[in-house]
């Protein structure tokens, strides 16, 4: 992935800042608006790259997609498997929810996608997705890209998850929408709610329990979605001001519902200087002196895209943090446990790998060098932000990858420091 990022290393960031559109929730407005009858306007949409491939694949599917300025109109109903494969570039995301969406509906759908996609484990959908009854082919043992799925005739299973993972939450209920019977999916771990929450929005016949998520088959029904900030994206900004002295940034109305912001509590524990606003979603982060603490396993659901930019925050706290019980760490869009060690490391970190985990040592002073992202848009970020508070400059290749999810990072940095 091409492009540098230059980084001059320490300036204070102040003012405020308007992250894209939630990634996974834009994803699911796509899927479930493409899925539902009638035409359902979706506003403040992720640029993303990801996001733009999702949009392509709904419409190779069927959807009629009418692009205006800040909203999106998609007309859903029939949808039908497209002649070619669907090429979901980077976005595991995208995948495993599509695999979920044609799981249920006739004929044979193909994906691919980038070379970092093509290393992604999809075993994990694909294994409840063959219960249910649809057929599905990958690549190697753990039935990676380029796949194939096989749907059609569907019927429900209860299913507990192995891995706590949304996004074969979401992947199997989608599917459970064109099942016979009820679907059932039950994690023991919480993860984040959206699949569910939007099904009920779209008028699926959803119900949710301590645990339990079931949904019966039925059509979905149009309805308009507001986007909202994506915390996960607001992470960066929120740690950057909290490690880069006389910083000042809010972060406007960001998604601050259940299970997606662990890293907010993750912060105050270390004592960060937030101000959360539940009602506008605006997030204030002021520079403040923090502590090291231990992440547990029941919290990684809740924060796991934040990991990268929390190692930062870690680096320069005063002890030792740990995160534990981070094994799915290792199968993103990069091994984020080698990848954090590596390029946090090569920024002054001390940082040590566990199996499933790390272990950060604190008290660093993060000095300037060379970054690479590993085709990782997070790990890219996490280093500019390790960047931002070292003395002088720094360079982070492969930042090309940011546009999956922040276009417009280096315009909002170049904004924060004016
Ligand atoms: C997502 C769930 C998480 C997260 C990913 C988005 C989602 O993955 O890492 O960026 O939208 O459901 P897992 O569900 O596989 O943990």
């Amino acid at each position: 992935m091409a492009g540098v990022l230059r980084v001059h290393g320490p300036a204070p960031l102040r003012g405020r800042v308007r992250v894209p559109g939630d990634k996974s929730i834009s994803h699911r407005a796509l899927l479930l608006a493409a899925l539902a009858d009638g035409t359902s306007a979706i506003r403040g949409l992720s640029a993303g790259d990801d996001v733009v491939h999702t949009l392509a694949a709904i419409e190779a599917l069927g959807a009629t997609v009418d692009r205006q300025a800040d909203t999106v109109a998609v007309t859903g109903g029939d949808l039908r498997a497209p002649d070619r494969p669907i090429d979901v570039g980077n976005s595991g995301t995208g995948l495993r929810l599509l695999m979920g969406v044609t799981a249920g509906i006739g004929g044979a759908v193909g994906f691919d996608g980038d070379e970092s996609i093509r290393r992604r484990p999809m075993d994990r959908v694909a294994v409840p997705l063959r219960l249910m009854g649809a057929v599905v082919e990958g690549t190697g043992d753990t039935c990676r890209a380029p796949l194939r799925v096989t749907g059609g005739h569907l019927h429900g299973i209860d299913y507990a998850l192995p891995v706590a993972s949304a996004q074969v939450k979401g992947a199997v209920l989608l599917a459970g929408l064109a099942a016979q019977g009820e679907t059932v999916v039950r994690e023991t771990l919480v993860t984040r709610a959206h699949t569910e929450e939007m099904l009920a929005a779209f008028g699926a016949d959803v119900t949710v329990s301590d645990g339990r998520v079931g949904v019966r088959p039925g059509r979905l029904t149009a309805t308009d979605v507001v986007v909202p900030g994506d915390p996960s994206q607001a992470a960066f900004w929120l740690v950057a001001a909290s490690v880069v002295a006389g910083s000042d940034v809010t972060v406007e109305g960001i998604y601050l519902g259940p299970a997606r912001n662990g890293f907010l509590d993750v912060l105050l524990r270390m004592g960060a200087d937030l101000d959360i606003d539940p009602v506008s979603g605006d997030v204030r982060a002021r520079h403040a002196p923090l502590t090291g603490t231990d992440v547990t396993p029941d919290e990684i659901p809740g924060l796991v895209d934040e990991v990268p930019a929390l190692a930062v925050a870690a680096a320069v706290a005063d002890g030792p943090t740990r995160f534990l019980g981070a094994g799915e760490l290792r199968v993103k869009e990069s091994d984020r446990i080698a990848t954090v060690v590596s390029e946090l490391s090569g920024l002054g970190a001390r940082v040590e790998p566990l199996a499933d985990g790390l272990v950060v040592a604190g008290g660093a002073r993060l000095r300037p060098g060379r970054a690479t992202s590993h085709g990782d848009h997070r790990i890219a970020m996490a280093a500019a932000v390790a960047a931002m508070a070292a003395d002088g400059v720094t360079e982070i290749d492969g930042w090309g990858v940011v546009a999956t999810s922040y276009p417009g990072f280096e315009q909002d940095l170049e904004s924060l420091r004016a």
